[in-house]
């Protein structure tokens, strides 16, 4: 165990620094006792086992199930309380499910995929839009042991191609469409189209048909979920007890390469992270409600809008729609309407609604509300001052990532009132010993010295296990950063001050962020490269007001370069290839044509110069550069 971080700083009660020591200096006892906070089929042997660093299993030996802690245990004491919120402004609908209903249609959903085969272990990929089926489907592989692996609904045939061939899924749930600002997304023409593209052909298609618009169904393999869904009936499906190490998901993310990792997820040790990050960070009461206006594509979707508020006994809102149809009040409303205690959100939303009439915000009561979390990107000074001042509620930003799960930076409120820093995510959560490393020494960077944001091994319960089927690229991707020693890389840039406040200035590597959507610019390259005009490619993240970063390309034609309505026209063409293949999430916000573009002598993409230069700033040190003409043409075009 590494020294425990130093904290002498910071301005705590002593419960705050109680906690978090104890978690760092002694985490079997800690964990331990956390671990109460769920249900036990079969109690633990062992708390850890890290005896093959950096792999990490926690509550070894116990069973549990984390469909019977979000759903049956509270059937005793709360099977008539609202347990999961359907809003959707898209279709207009509202339905409240009792935990005694969602236990129903959990089963049900359960039944059909036994029916259609699914066994414990088998992968059931899950392509939806926010519909409660989603959710059903979600607790329903849990329930039997199948690992589901949700792919967001923005991603299109390419995206989900490469995932159903690494996941390899018996079954794949999906639906007719989802609906956008009105407009119907159909969704069924993607899968078929990513079906073809797969080399692995799932069973079974299970889709649940809104009426929203037609689509195909394949003989012997679709299947209609409400047809499927009537002959189940009321079967009573058991939970089946797993290992707390057994998996429970597998939620890809993006990374440095085009090929996205397969964040793979326990069973136990999610189960009591979650429960413990209710209690200490969201401030979780039974009986309260929770609202992430995430989707249930990303980690903030799975591990609260369906995991973390369930397990706690909350009520948990799913919405369908925008915060700004039919008007900027919706999410306010829907606080009001739903006493929404807890709020989670990203800080692109909050920037879209800054944009809208500040009435809305005093339109409804909102006196339940007992603050806002936001994550997923960095939360600028001006959004978070304004948010705050408006809501007259605390605004609690959060930091962490798919590959955690849950916090690893925070004010953790739930232990103790605590005050923030405008512009920093806030202090190391209980359970990661958290630091920001020199990157050649991988020592501790003095107070505000930039450095890499890395956690010391073993990562505490609710981390992912290992990359899905590659334990090799788990080690070699987040445990090599550092030459001098095997740390976990974070691979954001930060600075700790010195009163051990985090402050998080960007990525290490390709990964961009869009509007709070985690997105690899090798990913994207490669999809404009897939067009038969382009030679060469480089995409980048350029800083953007709302939506955090945008992607944009600059592209090398095989054919000489392109100008004027050449250029208009091909540059559409490109956007519409990444489009199909990857989701209009991926799109970038312009392509430029270039003839050459900068790369050191030996041949590597100078894609930090190039951000620079989109920026505005200056592009660093050149003297690695093999033509500073290509910088020079990057400038010439992004002036245009
Ligand atoms: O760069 C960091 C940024 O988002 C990355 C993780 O994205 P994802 O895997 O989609 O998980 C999101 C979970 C909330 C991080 O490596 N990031 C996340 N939260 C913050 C942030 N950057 C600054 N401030 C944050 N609060």
């Amino acid at each position: 165990m590494n020294a425990v971080t130093p904290l002498k700083n910071y301005k705590s009660d002593g419960r705050y620094l109680g906690l978090y020591e104890e978690s760092i200096s002694n985490p079997k006892g800690f964990w331990s006792r956390q671990s109460e906070m769920i249900d036990w089929h079969k109690p633990f042997e062992t708390v850890l086992d890290d005896s093959r660093p950096p792999f990490a299993s926690w509550f070894v030996g116990g069973e549990t199930n984390l469909c019977f802690n979000a759903v049956d245990r509270h059937l005793k004491d709360q099977a008539d309380k609202p347990a999961l919120i359907f809003v959707s402004t898209e279709t207009n609908q509202e339905k409240t499910y009792t935990f005694a209903q969602l236990h129903q249609e959990v089963q049900a959903a359960a039944g059909i995929l036994q029916d259609l085969g699914v066994k414990k272990g088998d992968r059931v990929l899950i392509y939806m839009p926010m519909i409660p089926e989603a959710a059903f489907a979600m607790l329903a592989c849990a329930r039997i042991g199948a690992i589901h692996s949700v792919v967001f609904g923005g991603f299109a045939s390419h995206s989900l191609a490469s995932r159903i061939d690494d996941a390899r899924p018996t079954v794949i749930v999906s639906a007719d469409a989802g609906s956008r600002g009105g407009k119907v997304v159909p969704y069924k023409p993607l899968l078929d189209a990513a079906i073809d593209l797969a080399n692995y052909k799932p069973a079974k298609v299970l889709m649940v048909n809104r009426g929203l618009v037609e689509f195909d169904k394949v003989q012997g393999r679709d299947v209609d979920y409400a047809a499927a869904r009537e002959q189940v009936g009321n079967r009573e499906v058991p939970v089946v007890w797993l290992k707390a190490t057994d998996t429970s998901y597998i939620l890809y993310t993006s990374g440095t390469t085009g090929k996205p990792k397969g964040v793979q997820r326990d069973v136990g040790g999610y189960a009591v992270a979650l429960a413990a990050s209710m209690q200490h960070i969201f401030m979780a009461e039974k009986g309260g409600t929770f609202f992430a206006t995430s989707d249930i594509g990303w980690v903030v979707g799975h591990s609260y809008i369906v995991y973390g508020p369930l397990i706690a006994g909350m009520a948990t809102v799913m919405y369908e729609g925008l915060p700004i149809r039919p008007d900027a009040g919706i999410w306010w409303k829907i606080v009001q309407d739903y006493n929404v205690s807890v709020m989670f959100s990203a800080p692109t939303a909050v920037r879209v609604l800054k944009k809208q009439d500040p009435a809305f915000l005093k339109k409804y009561d909102l006196s339940k509300l007992k603050a806002l979390f936001l994550a997923g990107e960095p939360l600028d000074e001006t959004t978070a001052d304004w948010i705050s001042g408006e809501l007259g509620k605390p605004v609690v930003d959060n930091y962490w990532q798919t590959e955690t799960g849950w916090p690893i930076l925070a004010i953790q409120r739930g232990i103790e009132p605590m005050s923030g820093k405008l512009g920093s995510p806030g202090i190391p959560v209980f359970g990661f010993n958290v630091n920001v490393l020199n990157e050649e020494t991988a020592l501790p960077c003095k107070a505000n010295e930039k450095g890499v944001v890395a956690i010391e091994g073993p990562l505490p319960p609710g981390c992912m296990q290992t990359v899905w089927g590659d334990d090799e690229r788990f080690v070699k991707t987040y445990w090599s950063a550092f030459s001098a020693r095997q740390v976990y890389s974070t691979f954001d840039w930060g600075i700790r001050d010195e009163d051990n406040y985090f402050f998080i200035l960007g990525r290490t590597d390709d990964v961009i962020n869009v509007a709070g959507h985690r997105l690899g610019t090798r990913e994207i390259e490669e999809s404009i490269s897939s067009h038969p005009a382009v030679a060469e490619v480089a995409v980048v993240g350029k800083a953007d007001q709302l939506k955090g970063q945008v992607a944009v390309a600059f592209a090398i034609l095989k054919g000489g370069n392109a100008e004027g309505a050449e250029a208009a026209s091909l540059e559409k063409e490109i956007m519409a290839v990444v489009d199909s293949q990857l989701g209009a999430v991926a799109r970038p916000s312009r392509v430029y044509f270039v003839t050459l573009l900068p790369k050191t002598r030996s041949g590597k993409l100078l894609r930090r110069s190039i951000q620079a230069v989109c920026e505005g700033r200056d592009a660093g040190d050149m003297t690695t550069i093999e033509d500073p003409a290509a910088l020079e043409q990057i400038r010439v075009v992004v002036a245009q």
